[in-house]
């Protein structure tokens, strides 16, 4: 598949889209500031799969999280704006993600993955 270009602008703050890159559920999350907050409160060796929030997003675009959607457990669509975490809930077997994406409860052995993109301009990005 090619790489897809985003444009972010559309996307209110505290609001998600949903793309598709290579088949796959791609959300994109204009992250509140209470939901960067609350990702990097978070004691990182507490979590299930650690990962620090500023790892998984780009340095000076901390208010964008991109994920590919499939749950790390069995393949389902987490919800967005559900769960206990301001992040994600997979409605099949109960996992919840954060607001950075990583599993906080449930059965899902890891966080969701970040595919590989780029910002290419302040409100646009390239993902693949
Ligand atoms: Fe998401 Fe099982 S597939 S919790």
């Amino acid at each position: 598949g090619a790489p897809i270009e985003v444009d972010l602008s559309p996307i209110a703050e505290g609001q998600d889209i949903k793309v598709f890159w290579r088949g796959k559920p791609i959300y994109i999350s204009h992250r509140t500031k209470k939901q960067i907050e609350e990702a990097r409160a978070v004691p990182v060796a507490s979590l299930p799969d650690p990962q620090s929030d500023e790892a998984r997003v780009k340095a000076g675009h901390d208010q964008w999280l991109v994920v590919i959607g499939i749950c790390t457990h069995l393949g389902c669509i987490p919800i967005a704006h559900e769960g206990n975490y301001d992040g994600f809930f997979c409605p099949c077997h109960g996992s919840q993600y954060d607001s950075s994406g990583r599993i906080r409860q449930g059965p899902a052995p890891a966080n969701l993955a970040v595919p590989p993109y780029q910002f290419v301009s302040d409100t646009k990005i390239q993902i693949g």
